[in-house]
């Protein structure tokens, strides 16, 4: 059999280490299983998760083995296709999310599972497209699912705090919650107020100010549903500010999180705290590549990098301060 041609990656061999840890080596381009499409990527966007894995937060979960090719965000074309593979062919411009346990959207090609592959318009950029899934989709979760937010604008209205609302996840999340019948509060940095009101937040605070740190609603609403983007927010801040059945939805749910779960289900109390782990579906990326499409969600991206200098981005994203998504191209 003819040896695989070689492509450029990216991986770390081991936990900690950060950007300097990144190596980058030639190694052969993945094989298509049956349920797989190869893509040639295009663009691929960095996520906390995936320094989080590096650090070893996630242990022993994450990653199943060393060496390990970080990512899961990316948009590329199709260029070959397992046996199994009714719905793609080679050319198709697709948007997916890979496979956490597998990762490898740092290099040249990556394989998708074709149950998250979606087709990608051409009038949805490559950088665009790989903003798309894990940001875009957590967001559609915490609203729909956790907060039971209806997205074609019906239902009762509901009283939103979104905080980190400049963040990957939170720029979503405030623009989709206002398809929805909602009051959307949300919290970024001074800098990035105006952005955020600009994406139809109806009221915004600055996090650094005391009604910020106290996640106070300038008009003195209760909420009835938090979108938590922010990390360190003691419950004790936002219980005064829930709703009688208010719920903190926690974006990154950390061990501390899970035991304040169950002690609130044992008291039974109203006001509760929501984990979210994220259930990926490709109809609900497919629906947001519609609304991109549409001109009704914006993909707001930080900056853009080669794949040469990923040691920047990784940086960057470390260091908590993007305004959206860091985009990646090889
Ligand atoms: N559960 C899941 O499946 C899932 C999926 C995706 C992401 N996540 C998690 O969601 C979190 C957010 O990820 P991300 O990519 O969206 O983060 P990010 O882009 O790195 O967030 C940075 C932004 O948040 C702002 N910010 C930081 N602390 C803040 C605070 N206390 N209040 C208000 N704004 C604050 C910063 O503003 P300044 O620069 O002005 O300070 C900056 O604009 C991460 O912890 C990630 O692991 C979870």
């Amino acid at each position: 059999m003819a040896a695989r041609k070689l492509m450029h990656a990216v991986q770390y061999n081991g936990y900690g280490g950060g950007p300097a840890e990144l190596q980058h080596v030639e190694i052969p381009i993945p094989i298509p299983q049956q349920d797989e499409v190869l893509i040639k990527v295009e663009a691929t966007s960095i996520n906390p998760f995936d320094w989080k894995v590096q650090k070893g937060m996630l242990w022993p979960l994450f990653p199943r083995k060393f060496p390990y090719i970080p990512g899961q965000d990316l948009a590329g074309e199709v260029v070959e296709v397992g046996s199994g593979i009714q719905n793609f062919k080679p050319n198709d411009k697709v948007i997916a999310m890979l496979d956490p346990f597998q990762g490898g959207e740092l290099a040249e090609y990556a394989v998708a599972k074709e149950s998250l592959v979606a087709k990608r318009p051409s009038e949805v950029s490559a950088h665009e497209g790989s903003g798309i899934p894990v940001a875009g989709l957590t967001a559609h979760h915490a609203l729909t699912q956790c907060a039971g937010i209806k997205l074609n604008g019906s239902g009762p209205k509901r009283n939103l705090l979104i905080t980190a609302a400049s963040d990957g996840v939170g720029l979503y999340a405030a623009q989709l919650s206002k398809l929805g019948n909602t009051h959307v509060t949300a919290t970024c940095g001074a800098r990035n107020i105006e952005f955020v009101r600009s994406l139809g937040a109806d009221e915004v605070i600055d996090y650094k100010t005391q009604d910020g740190a106290n996640l106070k609603s300038p008009s003195g609403k209760k909420y009835d549903a938090v979108i938590n983007c922010a990390s360190c927010i003691a419950w004790s801040t936002f219980e005064p500010n829930l709703s009688d059945y208010g719920k903190v939805i926690e974006v990154t749910p950390r061990p501390s999180t899970m035991i304040r779960v169950a002690l609130k289900k044992l008291t039974l109390s109203r006001k509760q705290l929501v984990p979210l782990f994220l259930d990926a579906k490709v109809e609900n990326i497919e629906y947001l590549v519609r609304l991109v499409n549409q001109g009704k969600l914006k993909v707001v991206i930080d900056s853009k990098y080669s794949l040469s200098k990923v040691e920047d981005a990784w940086a960057k994203s470390i260091e908590v301060h993007a305004t959206g998504k860091m985009t990646v191209e090889p």
